[in-house]
Protein backbone atom coordinates (compact mmCIF):
# COMPACT_ATOMS: atom_id res chain seq x y z
CA UNK A 1 0.00 0.00 0.00
CA UNK A 2 0.76 3.85 -0.77
CA UNK A 3 -0.05 6.15 1.56
CA UNK A 4 -0.60 10.13 0.98
CA UNK A 5 -0.96 12.81 3.93
CA UNK A 6 -4.34 14.55 3.06
CA UNK A 7 -4.08 18.47 3.00
CA UNK A 8 -5.29 20.00 6.17
CA UNK A 9 -5.73 23.76 6.01
CA UNK A 10 -4.06 25.29 9.43
CA UNK A 11 -2.48 22.33 10.56
CA UNK A 12 0.04 20.57 7.90
CA UNK A 13 1.69 23.49 7.24
CA UNK A 14 5.88 23.23 6.48
CA UNK A 15 6.84 23.22 10.07
CA UNK A 16 4.18 19.83 11.06
CA UNK A 17 5.29 17.99 8.06
CA UNK A 18 8.99 17.88 8.33
CA UNK A 19 8.54 17.33 12.35
CA UNK A 20 5.94 14.52 10.81
CA UNK A 21 8.65 13.33 8.24
CA UNK A 22 11.35 13.50 10.67
CA UNK A 23 9.70 11.29 13.67
CA UNK A 24 7.28 9.09 11.84
CA UNK A 25 7.61 9.57 8.15
CA UNK A 26 6.54 6.08 5.59
CA UNK A 27 4.59 8.75 3.71
CA UNK A 28 4.71 8.91 -0.21
CA UNK A 29 2.91 12.01 -1.22
CA UNK A 30 2.32 15.14 1.31
CA UNK A 31 -0.77 17.12 0.14
CA UNK A 32 -0.06 20.88 0.42
CA UNK A 33 -3.56 22.74 2.47
CA UNK A 34 -4.84 24.80 -0.53
CA UNK A 35 -3.71 27.44 -2.00
CA UNK A 36 -5.94 30.78 -3.20
CA UNK A 37 -4.13 32.32 -6.66
CA UNK A 38 -6.53 35.31 -7.73
CA UNK A 39 -6.19 37.04 -11.50
CA UNK A 40 -3.43 39.35 -10.01
CA UNK A 41 -1.78 37.41 -7.47
CA UNK A 42 -0.90 34.25 -8.04
CA UNK A 43 1.84 33.55 -4.67
CA UNK A 44 1.62 35.61 -1.91
CA UNK A 45 4.81 35.50 0.17
CA UNK A 46 3.44 33.29 2.87
CA UNK A 47 2.32 30.38 0.40
CA UNK A 48 5.95 30.74 -1.28
CA UNK A 49 7.26 30.38 1.91
CA UNK A 50 5.10 27.40 2.60
CA UNK A 51 6.15 25.76 -0.78
CA UNK A 52 9.89 26.78 -1.57
CA UNK A 53 11.64 23.59 -1.31
CA UNK A 54 14.24 25.07 1.22
CA UNK A 55 11.46 24.42 3.46
CA UNK A 56 10.38 21.07 2.82
CA UNK A 57 13.34 19.09 2.05
CA UNK A 58 13.07 15.75 1.37
CA UNK A 59 9.34 15.70 1.08
CA UNK A 60 7.57 14.76 -1.32
CA UNK A 61 4.99 17.11 -2.23
CA UNK A 62 2.11 18.23 -3.88
CA UNK A 63 0.93 21.97 -3.65
CA UNK A 64 -3.12 21.92 -3.83
CA UNK A 65 -4.68 25.22 -5.56
CA UNK A 66 -8.02 26.59 -5.07
CA UNK A 67 -9.73 27.83 -7.57
CA UNK A 68 -12.16 27.86 -10.69
CA UNK A 69 -10.40 30.72 -12.83
CA UNK A 70 -8.34 29.15 -14.97
CA UNK A 71 -6.19 32.35 -15.44
CA UNK A 72 -5.28 32.09 -11.94
CA UNK A 73 -4.93 28.04 -12.08
CA UNK A 74 -2.30 28.40 -14.89
CA UNK A 75 -0.76 31.94 -13.08
CA UNK A 76 0.04 29.82 -9.79
CA UNK A 77 1.06 26.81 -11.61
CA UNK A 78 4.02 28.06 -13.86
CA UNK A 79 5.64 29.91 -10.41
CA UNK A 80 5.23 26.56 -9.10
CA UNK A 81 6.48 24.59 -11.93
CA UNK A 82 9.92 27.06 -11.75
CA UNK A 83 9.69 26.13 -8.37
CA UNK A 84 10.29 22.74 -9.52
CA UNK A 85 6.81 21.17 -8.63
CA UNK A 86 6.02 18.25 -11.57
CA UNK A 87 2.09 17.79 -10.24
CA UNK A 88 -0.19 20.14 -9.15
CA UNK A 89 -3.79 19.39 -7.04
CA UNK A 90 -7.00 21.01 -7.72
CA UNK A 91 -9.34 21.43 -5.04
CA UNK A 92 -12.81 20.49 -5.49
CA UNK A 93 -13.75 18.93 -2.34
CA UNK A 94 -13.88 22.03 0.15
CA UNK A 95 -16.95 22.62 2.00
CA UNK A 96 -16.98 25.38 3.60
CA UNK A 97 -19.92 28.20 3.53
CA UNK A 98 -17.54 30.99 1.81
CA UNK A 99 -15.44 28.94 -0.24
CA UNK A 100 -18.58 26.97 -1.75
CA UNK A 101 -20.42 30.25 -2.17
CA UNK A 102 -17.98 31.52 -4.55
CA UNK A 103 -18.64 28.41 -6.45
CA UNK A 104 -15.00 27.13 -5.71
CA UNK A 105 -14.12 23.78 -3.49
CA UNK A 106 -17.50 21.61 -3.48
CA UNK A 107 -19.65 24.74 -4.50
CA UNK A 108 -17.78 24.29 -8.39
CA UNK A 109 -19.15 20.83 -8.67
CA UNK A 110 -22.58 22.10 -10.10
CA UNK A 111 -21.09 24.04 -12.62
CA UNK A 112 -20.25 21.46 -15.05
CA UNK A 113 -19.95 23.53 -17.95
CA UNK A 114 -17.49 25.75 -16.52
CA UNK A 115 -15.68 23.34 -15.03
CA UNK A 116 -15.05 21.67 -18.52
CA UNK A 117 -13.51 25.14 -19.80
CA UNK A 118 -11.41 24.82 -16.91
CA UNK A 119 -10.39 21.51 -17.66
CA UNK A 120 -9.66 22.10 -21.10
CA UNK A 121 -7.58 25.20 -20.42
CA UNK A 122 -5.62 23.75 -17.61
CA UNK A 123 -4.94 20.43 -19.28
CA UNK A 124 -4.09 21.74 -22.57
CA UNK A 125 -1.17 23.85 -20.39
CA UNK A 126 -0.15 20.83 -18.24
CA UNK A 127 0.32 18.81 -21.71
CA UNK A 128 2.83 20.61 -23.16
CA UNK A 129 4.47 21.99 -19.36
CA UNK A 130 5.27 18.68 -18.15
CA UNK A 131 2.99 18.87 -15.57
CA UNK A 132 0.42 16.72 -13.98
CA UNK A 133 -2.87 17.65 -12.20
CA UNK A 134 -4.39 15.26 -9.87
CA UNK A 135 -8.51 16.40 -8.42
CA UNK A 136 -9.36 16.03 -5.08
CA UNK A 137 -13.27 16.16 -5.08
CA UNK A 138 -16.46 14.91 -3.46
CA UNK A 139 -19.15 13.50 -5.02
CA UNK A 140 -21.44 16.64 -5.17
CA UNK A 141 -22.64 19.62 -3.62
CA UNK A 142 -26.08 18.67 -3.16
CA UNK A 143 -26.79 15.06 -3.49
CA UNK A 144 -24.65 12.17 -4.31
CA UNK A 145 -25.73 11.68 -7.34
CA UNK A 146 -24.25 14.54 -9.29
CA UNK A 147 -21.14 12.12 -9.34
CA UNK A 148 -22.50 10.55 -12.49
CA UNK A 149 -22.41 13.29 -14.90
CA UNK A 150 -19.42 14.80 -12.81
CA UNK A 151 -17.21 11.60 -13.22
CA UNK A 152 -18.29 11.59 -16.82
CA UNK A 153 -16.43 14.78 -17.33
CA UNK A 154 -13.79 13.71 -15.11
CA UNK A 155 -13.46 10.70 -17.62
CA UNK A 156 -12.37 12.78 -21.02
CA UNK A 157 -9.54 14.65 -18.93
CA UNK A 158 -6.06 13.05 -18.03
CA UNK A 159 -6.44 13.25 -14.30
CA UNK A 160 -3.26 12.17 -12.74
CA UNK A 161 -5.28 11.16 -9.98
CA UNK A 162 -9.01 10.92 -9.17
CA UNK A 163 -8.90 11.28 -5.30
CA UNK A 164 -12.59 10.30 -4.18
CA UNK A 165 -13.79 11.88 -0.58
CA UNK A 166 -17.30 10.05 -0.97
CA UNK A 167 -19.33 12.67 0.56
CA UNK A 168 -21.11 16.02 -0.17
CA UNK A 169 -20.59 19.41 0.58
CA UNK A 170 -23.12 19.59 3.52
CA UNK A 171 -21.74 16.08 5.13
CA UNK A 172 -18.96 18.36 5.97
CA UNK A 173 -16.30 15.52 7.48
CA UNK A 174 -19.31 13.77 9.40
CA UNK A 175 -21.26 10.78 8.84
CA UNK A 176 -19.76 7.39 7.01
CA UNK A 177 -18.73 8.18 3.63
CA UNK A 178 -20.89 6.87 0.86
CA UNK A 179 -19.37 4.06 -0.26
CA UNK A 180 -21.65 3.09 -2.92
CA UNK A 181 -20.89 6.05 -5.05
CA UNK A 182 -17.50 5.21 -4.06
CA UNK A 183 -17.59 1.63 -5.92
CA UNK A 184 -19.59 3.50 -8.70
CA UNK A 185 -15.89 5.29 -9.56
CA UNK A 186 -13.99 2.09 -9.07
CA UNK A 187 -15.80 0.95 -11.93
CA UNK A 188 -16.50 3.56 -14.08
CA UNK A 189 -13.80 5.63 -13.50
CA UNK A 190 -11.01 6.14 -16.97
CA UNK A 191 -8.68 7.92 -14.69
CA UNK A 192 -6.72 6.13 -11.81
CA UNK A 193 -8.31 6.89 -7.92
CA UNK A 194 -7.35 7.12 -4.66
CA UNK A 195 -9.83 6.92 -1.85
CA UNK A 196 -9.89 9.04 1.14
CA UNK A 197 -11.98 9.30 4.38
CA UNK A 198 -12.34 8.02 7.62
CA UNK A 199 -9.40 5.41 7.66
CA UNK A 200 -8.92 6.08 11.60
CA UNK A 201 -7.24 2.45 12.08
CA UNK A 202 -5.47 -0.17 11.14
CA UNK A 203 -8.71 -2.57 11.27
CA UNK A 204 -10.21 0.18 8.54
CA UNK A 205 -7.08 0.38 6.07
CA UNK A 206 -6.88 -3.69 6.29
CA UNK A 207 -10.61 -3.65 5.43
CA UNK A 208 -10.41 -1.33 2.97
CA UNK A 209 -7.46 -3.51 0.92
CA UNK A 210 -8.97 -6.55 1.23
CA UNK A 211 -12.82 -4.84 -0.29
CA UNK A 212 -10.95 -3.02 -2.98
CA UNK A 213 -7.53 -4.15 -3.88
CA UNK A 214 -8.16 -8.11 -3.71
CA UNK A 215 -11.25 -7.42 -6.28
CA UNK A 216 -13.76 -9.41 -4.66
CA UNK A 217 -16.85 -9.17 -3.08
CA UNK A 218 -17.90 -9.49 0.39
CA UNK A 219 -18.86 -13.21 0.85
CA UNK A 220 -15.51 -14.38 -1.23
CA UNK A 221 -13.58 -12.14 1.42
CA UNK A 222 -13.54 -14.34 4.23
CA UNK A 223 -11.85 -16.99 2.17
CA UNK A 224 -9.38 -15.18 0.82
CA UNK A 225 -8.81 -13.96 4.79
CA UNK A 226 -8.52 -17.22 6.09
CA UNK A 227 -6.42 -19.12 3.60
CA UNK A 228 -4.78 -16.89 1.21
CA UNK A 229 -0.99 -15.57 2.49
CA UNK A 230 0.26 -11.79 1.50
CA UNK A 231 2.11 -13.17 -1.96
CA UNK A 232 -1.22 -15.48 -3.02
CA UNK A 233 -3.23 -12.17 -2.32
CA UNK A 234 -0.68 -9.97 -4.47
CA UNK A 235 -0.98 -12.63 -6.82
CA UNK A 236 -5.20 -12.58 -7.06
CA UNK A 237 -4.57 -8.52 -6.93
CA UNK A 238 -2.23 -8.84 -10.40
CA UNK A 239 -5.44 -10.78 -12.09
CA UNK A 240 -7.87 -7.22 -11.72
CA UNK A 241 -7.13 -4.40 -13.48
CA UNK A 242 -9.26 -2.06 -11.59
CA UNK A 243 -8.61 2.24 -11.85
CA UNK A 244 -8.27 1.54 -7.94
CA UNK A 245 -4.95 1.98 -6.72
CA UNK A 246 -3.10 0.68 -4.04
CA UNK A 247 -2.84 4.03 -2.41
CA UNK A 248 -5.03 5.68 0.29
CA UNK A 249 -5.19 9.40 1.30
CA UNK A 250 -5.17 9.23 5.45
CA UNK A 251 -5.90 12.77 7.34
CA UNK A 252 -7.54 12.86 10.46
CA UNK A 253 -6.20 8.98 11.40
CA UNK A 254 -2.37 9.99 11.00
CA UNK A 255 -3.38 12.76 13.93
CA UNK A 256 -5.37 11.11 16.03
CA UNK A 257 -2.76 8.16 15.68
CA UNK A 258 0.50 9.17 14.52
CA UNK A 259 2.13 5.76 14.99
CA UNK A 260 -0.71 4.54 12.39
CA UNK A 261 0.99 3.34 9.39
CA UNK A 262 3.64 1.61 11.27
CA UNK A 263 1.29 0.10 13.22
CA UNK A 264 -0.59 -0.92 9.64
CA UNK A 265 2.96 -2.11 8.41
CA UNK A 266 3.71 -4.16 11.58
CA UNK A 267 0.61 -6.00 11.23
CA UNK A 268 0.93 -6.63 7.53
CA UNK A 269 4.46 -8.08 8.01
CA UNK A 270 3.46 -10.14 11.33
CA UNK A 271 2.83 -13.95 9.92
CA UNK A 272 2.33 -12.89 6.23
CA UNK A 273 -1.30 -13.51 7.00
CA UNK A 274 -3.18 -11.15 6.25
CA UNK A 275 -6.32 -11.10 8.70
CA UNK A 276 -4.01 -10.82 11.48
CA UNK A 277 -5.04 -7.61 12.62
CA UNK A 278 -5.16 -6.48 16.47
CA UNK A 279 -5.04 -3.05 16.93
CA UNK A 280 -8.85 -1.94 15.75
CA UNK A 281 -8.97 1.38 17.84
CA UNK A 282 -7.66 4.51 17.72
CA UNK A 283 -7.47 3.86 21.41
CA UNK A 284 -5.52 1.03 21.72
CA UNK A 285 -2.31 2.71 22.89
CA UNK A 286 -0.33 -0.03 24.72
CA UNK A 287 3.03 0.29 22.33
CA UNK A 288 2.77 3.52 21.63
CA UNK A 289 6.02 5.34 22.08
CA UNK A 290 5.22 8.43 23.95
CA UNK A 291 8.93 9.74 24.19
CA UNK A 292 8.93 10.10 20.44
CA UNK A 293 5.50 11.45 20.51
CA UNK A 294 6.77 14.22 22.73
CA UNK A 295 9.75 15.03 20.58
CA UNK A 296 7.35 16.04 17.83
CA UNK A 297 5.41 17.77 19.75
CA UNK A 298 8.09 19.82 20.75
CA UNK A 299 9.91 20.37 17.20
CA UNK A 300 6.45 21.65 16.62
CA UNK A 301 6.18 24.10 19.67
CA UNK A 302 9.26 25.63 19.26
CA UNK A 303 9.45 25.52 15.73
CA UNK A 304 6.13 27.26 15.74
CA UNK A 305 7.31 30.01 18.51
CA UNK A 306 10.25 30.82 15.81
CA UNK A 307 7.80 32.00 12.81
CA UNK A 308 5.07 33.10 14.87
CA UNK A 309 4.29 35.23 17.31
CA UNK A 310 2.42 36.04 19.60
CA UNK A 311 1.56 33.38 22.29
CA UNK A 312 -1.76 33.16 21.46
CA UNK A 313 -0.92 32.19 17.40
CA UNK A 314 0.95 29.44 18.15
CA UNK A 315 -1.18 28.39 21.65
CA UNK A 316 -4.28 28.27 18.43
CA UNK A 317 -2.19 25.90 16.47
CA UNK A 318 -1.28 23.55 18.98
CA UNK A 319 -4.51 23.52 20.35
CA UNK A 320 -5.78 22.66 16.90
CA UNK A 321 -3.28 19.75 17.35
CA UNK A 322 -5.24 19.02 20.72
CA UNK A 323 -8.06 18.48 19.25
CA UNK A 324 -6.66 15.42 18.04
CA UNK A 325 -4.35 14.11 20.32
CA UNK A 326 -6.41 14.12 23.13
CA UNK A 327 -7.43 10.70 21.71
CA UNK A 328 -3.81 9.51 23.10
CA UNK A 329 -4.86 10.43 26.66
CA UNK A 330 -8.30 8.98 27.15
CA UNK A 331 -7.86 8.96 30.93
CA UNK A 332 -7.18 12.79 31.36
CA UNK A 333 -9.85 14.52 30.34
CA UNK A 334 -9.01 18.00 32.45
CA UNK A 335 -5.54 18.11 31.66
CA UNK A 336 -6.95 18.34 28.21
CA UNK A 337 -9.28 20.52 29.11
CA UNK A 338 -6.53 23.19 30.85
CA UNK A 339 -4.69 22.57 27.10
CA UNK A 340 -7.29 23.75 25.45
CA UNK A 341 -8.27 26.60 27.60
CA UNK A 342 -4.70 28.33 28.25
CA UNK A 343 -3.89 31.44 27.29
CA UNK A 344 -0.56 31.91 27.48
CA UNK A 345 2.57 29.30 27.02
CA UNK A 346 3.30 29.34 31.21
CA UNK A 347 -0.31 28.18 31.54
CA UNK A 348 0.14 25.81 28.45
CA UNK A 349 3.57 23.80 29.91
CA UNK A 350 1.58 23.65 32.98
CA UNK A 351 -0.97 21.57 31.51
CA UNK A 352 1.05 19.36 29.35
CA UNK A 353 3.61 19.07 32.19
CA UNK A 354 0.57 16.79 33.87
CA UNK A 355 0.33 14.47 31.36
CA UNK A 356 3.81 14.49 30.12
CA UNK A 357 5.57 11.03 30.82
CA UNK A 358 8.63 11.53 29.62
C1 LIG B 1 -9.07 20.91 9.61
C2 LIG B 1 -9.19 20.40 8.21
C3 LIG B 1 -8.59 21.10 7.16
C4 LIG B 1 -8.68 20.63 5.82
N1 LIG B 1 -8.06 21.31 4.81
C5 LIG B 1 -8.12 20.83 3.53
C6 LIG B 1 -7.43 21.46 2.45
O1 LIG B 1 -6.73 22.46 2.58
N2 LIG B 1 -7.58 20.92 1.21
C7 LIG B 1 -8.33 19.79 0.97
O2 LIG B 1 -8.42 19.31 -0.15
N3 LIG B 1 -8.95 19.16 1.99
C8 LIG B 1 -8.86 19.64 3.24
N4 LIG B 1 -9.47 18.96 4.26
C9 LIG B 1 -10.06 17.64 3.98
C10 LIG B 1 -9.02 16.52 4.20
O3 LIG B 1 -7.96 16.64 3.29
C11 LIG B 1 -9.67 15.14 4.05
O4 LIG B 1 -10.26 15.07 2.78
C12 LIG B 1 -10.73 14.88 5.10
O5 LIG B 1 -10.24 15.18 6.39
C13 LIG B 1 -11.18 13.42 5.05
O6 LIG B 1 -10.08 12.56 5.26
P1 LIG B 1 -9.82 11.87 6.71
O7 LIG B 1 -11.13 11.24 7.10
O8 LIG B 1 -8.72 10.88 6.44
O9 LIG B 1 -9.44 12.96 7.63
C14 LIG B 1 -9.40 19.44 5.57
C15 LIG B 1 -10.02 18.75 6.63
C16 LIG B 1 -9.91 19.20 7.93
C17 LIG B 1 -10.57 18.42 9.04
Amino acid sequence: MRFYFAPLEGITRYIFRNAYEKYYGGIDKYFAPFISPTDNCFLTPKNIRELCPEHNQGINLVPQILTNNSVAFIGAAKELSDMGYKELNLNLGCPSGTVCAKKKGAGFLTEWYEMEQLFDSIYEWADSNNMKISVKTRLGRYAPEEFYDILEIYNRYPISELIIHPRIEKDYYKGRPRMEFYEYAVEHSKNPIVYNGNLFSVEQIRDYELKYLAGRGENELTEITETNSLSEKEKIMANYSFSVTDTVMLGRGLLYNPELLEQYNMESNRNGKINNVKVDSVHEFQDFNFKRFWNFHDEIYHNYQEIMSPDKNVLFHMKELWTYWKELYPDDERAIKNILKSKNYGEYEASIGIIRQV
